[in-house]
């Protein structure tokens, strides 16, 4: 029995930089099964309508990470993106190439960038020179250790973390949630020498510019959760360097106001975040804060029951001196 089949109606971006002036959106609609990947439809539009549409793939399994691309607005592997719910949601498919990377025809992306970064963060393991590994012989590591980056292997290099991220978008040198996650790797792998190194040096190239939104760990198709991943260098780093950037200054000033009093006190967070003498380059964006919200120079006060939330700290927290 033939499968039954929906109308499917697709806008596909296309821009061609060598003859375009600017991007455009183009109709296909097609009947279509349900289970149908996006990319299938797409090549389907190639061989049987456009041969133009340029598009780039390979292995069709969601395993070789190619197929990259933003389908109704979110970064998706095509090939293992179902044409029924997407029609059952937005009642269309919008498929447009991945964002932060410059088009290079249609739906392919120049990935220069996103590789570059990903190179900067020295992907590899580097040993103790005064301690070689003796060649041949395998290292152990225990199962404890391991456990702790079982994730990031799973990692198949798509870039859907970087197209989705907001923080590459405002700040090109941001190194990107692929390739953060990567490097949080290497620096709990205890074969490696220079997980300090690796901790210092990361936090001046913007560790601190993830606003831990989390739109990384939703768009990773292999639950790599980059995200917690920076959570965790964040406080590695911190326990390394101390609070040392405006960012770490901002987090660790952050958890001191609710534990102090369970209340922002957000004069208090910007001399913590910016120092005294930086709390003046501030002096614009505070008057602008204080006349929407007034109340925010009231003196600050504890909440009631501050102490619960104090047994929550010290719970989370035993070794912290109080
Ligand atoms: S074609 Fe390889 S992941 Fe989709």
């Amino acid at each position: 029995m033939a499968e039954p089949t929906v109308p499917a109606i697709f806008d596909v971006y296309r821009y061609d930089p060598a003859i375009d002036r600017e991007p455009r959106y183009q109709r296909y609609t097609l009947d279509l099964a349900p289970h149908t990947p996006v990319l299938s439809a797409l090549l389907r539009i190639r061989a049987e309508i456009d041969p133009s549409l340029t598009l780039r793939y390979s292995c069709r399994s969601a395993i070789c990470g190619s197929c990259a691309m933003q389908i109704n607005s979110k970064s998706r592997l095509a090939c293992e993106t179902h044409i029924g719910p997407e029609m059952e949601r937005h009642g269309r498919i919008v498929v447009e190439p991945m964002r932060n990377q410059a088009v290079l025809r249609d739906l392919v992306v120049d990935q220069a960038s996103f590789w570059r970064q990903y190179s900067l963060v020295e992907p590899h393991l580097k040993l103790d020179p005064a301690h070689p590994m003796p060649e041949g012989e395998p290292t152990s590591m225990t199962p404890e250790e391991v456990e702790r980056f079982k994730e990031t292997p799973r990692c198949i290099a798509c870039a859907a973390c970087y197209s989705a991220c907001p923080a590459v978008e405002a700040d090109a040198g941001f190194p990107g949630p692929m390739a953060l996650a990567k490097l949080y790797r290497f620096v709990v792998d205890p074969r490696d020498h220079a997980r300090q190194d690796r901790l210092v040096r990361i936090q001046p190239n913007g560790l601190w510019l993830c606003l831990r939104c989390h739109l990384c760990t939703e768009a990773c198709p292999k639950d790599v959760r980059p995200s917690e991943r920076i959570r965790d260098l964040k406080e590695m780093a911190i326990a390394v360097q101390g609070a040392t950037e405006n960012g770490s200054r901002h987090a660790v000033g952050f958890k001191d106001n609710i534990e102090d009093r369970g209340l922002l006190n957000e004069m208090r967070l910007v001399r913590q975040t910016y120092g005294t003498l930086g709390m003046l380059g501030q002096v614009g964006q505070g008057l602008r804060i204080v006349r929407k919200k007034p109340e925010i120079m009231r003196r600050p006060h504890a909440i009631e029951g501050v102490d619960e939330l104090q047994k929550i700290y010290e719970a989370l927290d035993p070794e912290e001196p109080k």
